[in-house]
Order: structure tokens, then sequence, then C-alpha cells
């Protein structure tokens, strides 16, 4: 059976953009695949967390997968930090990292342009440790939205550059996955890219917020004053709004709006509330057991344990054999 890795950064709520690109494919997946999920904690300390932030924010991912339908009798769910043998695999692989490489990597461009006051290390490296994410499970698969595909790309040259120089065949490559035919990438309400923890509160759609907070967020969000001729392309912050209805929306909903921008007689206002509504009927079954499973500190104790139990006894086994391949042997 094929492996599947994939985690998410511990870095807040989870929000629509994690839901589409990764999660609903973890659901799913994680009954054809020997699945791995996890809480990528030390990704996020490149921004340098308080520890009662750190700590918080890894509940709310361990908390959202739950709710969004990870089983943890059919997945292995566990908090990266847990599994040392990941930084040993990071460490190794750093050798045969290069720096331009990394320089040129989009994400790191981007954080060097967001922290200009913290570009430190981990930012830079960031790619390997996800890497070694991947490789520590020999995971073929990795669900994960669009902006990660260059994520990817490294990783299968890592692991290629650790093959050719110790063992032709070890490591497998992984790919980006989804069931859909192209990655996804939800934008966000701002009339501007993606969906995203780090452009701004009202950007972003959580699955925990509430059928109120929603309303408001979508009511905002950017709009023009409509479209002047028939069948006119739809500017950016039009586009993002009908993409957000794409996936929340029934397929009758989206092409009577459609129809209605194509033969200018939209009307935003309509267009908003009813993205609103759906957006509410899309989250509903998560945002109702967020709070239950939250106040359930034994369950999420357990679920934490035996995910880290389960996923080192996988990383325990690559990590000795690679010891073995690099040459640390004992007398
Ligand atoms: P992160 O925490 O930024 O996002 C988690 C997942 O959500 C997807 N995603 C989106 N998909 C579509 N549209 C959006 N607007 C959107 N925003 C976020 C991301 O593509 C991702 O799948 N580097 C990773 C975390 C990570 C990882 C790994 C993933 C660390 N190690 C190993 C897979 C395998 C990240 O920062 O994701």
């Amino acid at each position: 059976m094929e492996t599947v890795v994939s985690g998410i950064r511990s870095t807040g709520k989870l929000h629509l953009g994690n839901y589409y690109g990764a999660i609903q494919n973890f659901v799913k997946m994680q009954h054809e695949y020997n699945c791995y999920f996890f809480i990528a904690d030390l990704h996020s300390l490149t921004t340098h967390p308080t520890p009662d932030d750190l700590h918080g924010n890894v509940k709310h991912v361990l908390v959202e997968y739950l709710a969004a339908g990870i089983d943890p009798d059919r997945a292995t769910i566990y908090i990266q930090s847990d599994v040392p043998e990941i930084a040993e695999l990071y460490l190794y692989l750093n050798m045969n990292a290069y720096l331009g490489e990394l320089e040129r990597s989009t994400s790191f461009k981007d954080k060097v342009r967001a922290q200009p006051d913290n570009v430190n290390a981990g930012l830079l490296t960031y790619p390997v440790l996800m890497a070694a994410d991947i490789l520590i499970h020999k995971a073929t698969k990795v669900p994960v939205g669009k902006d990660q595909e260059q994520h990817l790309e490294m990783a299968r040259t890592f692991g290629n550059r650790f093959n050719r120089l110790y063992n032709h065949d070890y490591f497998p490559e992984p790919y980006a996955f989804t069931f859909s035919e192209n990655l996804v990438k939800i934008p966000g309400l701002d009339g501007k890219g993606k969906m995203g923890k780090s452009e701004g509160e009202a950007n972003a759609v959580y699955l925990s917020d509430t059928p109120e907070v929603i309303r408001k967020k979508v009511m905002r969000a950017v709009t023009d004053s409509g479209p002047t001729t028939e069948n006119q392309e739809k500017p950016q912050e039009i586009q993002n709004l009908f993409d957000l209805m794409k996936v929340v929306s029934t397929e009758d909903t989206y092409q009577h709006f459609d129809g209605l921008y194509n033969n200018c007689q939209i009307r935003y206002g309509d267009l908003k509330k009813q993205l609103a509504e759906d957006m509410i009927i899309a989250t509903a079954p998560i945002r109702e057991k967020i709070n239950d499973i939250a106040a359930d500190s034994a369950y999420l104790r357990q679920v934490a344990r035996h995910g880290a139990i389960k996923a080192r006894e996988s990383a325990q086994k690559t990590i000795k054999e690679i010891r073995e391949l690099i040459g640390f042997r004992s007398f």
C-alpha cells in the first residue's frame, strides 16, 4: 500500500484553503492508503511563537483535524516535534542542500519580503525539513494545495541526491496529490491572492468562524461596479468569489450566478449572501464538533500519544537504515 504524508503548520486556526487544498483529501485518502498526517510545529518556530501560543496552535490543528473527520484509527495523527527522528533526517539532508537552490525557493523569497527583520536559517532550510517529513516515511503521495508544489519538487531533489550518494533507490519520489485534475488554490476575500493565515484576519474564512462572522467577512469582500457588456471577462476580485462559489456551492447555484453575470444582471449583494450561506453549510459539520473535541483533553492526549508511537516506529526504522547507509556503524 502506498504511503501518504502531509502536514499543516501550527500557526493558527484552519481556513477554507487548508480544508479544500489539503484536509478534504486527507479524509478521503485515509480509506485507501497508509496515511501519516501531522502538525508541523517545528516549522512554525520560524516566526518565534511564545510557548503558550505554540501549544495553543498545535491544539487548534489537532482538534480541527479530528473535527474534519480524520480518524485516528485509520490514519496516524502526530505532532512533528514528538518524532525527533525527523530532525535527525533534516540534519543529514541539510548536508546536501545548497544555498543557491534554497535562496531561489519562492516561499523563501516571499518570507524575506514578509519578515525582513527575521530571515533566519530555519526559513532558508524550511524545504529541507519538509523533505525530511515526507522522506522519513518514504511517502509517495503528498496531498497539498498548489502553493506547495515547488516544495515537493525540492523534496524529490533532496531524496534523489541522497540516493545518488548512498543507495540508488532508497527513497521513492514523492508527488503532490489531489483527487481533482489540478492542485487547488483557494482565493481569499481581499480580491488579491490566495486565502492565507498571514494575509489578514478578514481575508480568510476559518472552519471555526460562527455564521455571523462568515456573513460579515463575505459581505465585506471586494467587488467592482459590475459588468457593462455581456460575457465580459471577470476581474480578479470577482473571479475569486466565483472560484469560492465553485467549491462551496452546488453547480446549479454557480451556473445561476454565472448566467446573471454574463447577462449583466448580477447583484453582488445577492451573490455574496448566497456564498456566505453556502460556506456556513459547508463548514457546519466541522464547526459543530470543534468545541466538544477541544474540551476532551483526555481524548486529545490519547490521540497524540498513540500517533507519536506509530509515527516513531516508522521513523526509527528509516533512521536506522539511513545511519547504516551513511556509515555510522557501531564497533
Ligand atoms: P500550510 O500550513 O501553509 O498549509 C497547509 C495546507 O493547506 C494548503 N493551503 C491551501 N490550499 C489551497 N488554497 C489555499 N489558499 C491554501 N492555503 C493553504 C497548503 O497547500 C497545505 O497543503 N509547508 C507546509 C506544511 C508542511 C508539509 C510538510 C506539507 C510541512 N511539512 C510535509 C506536506 C508534507 C505548509 O506550510 O502548509
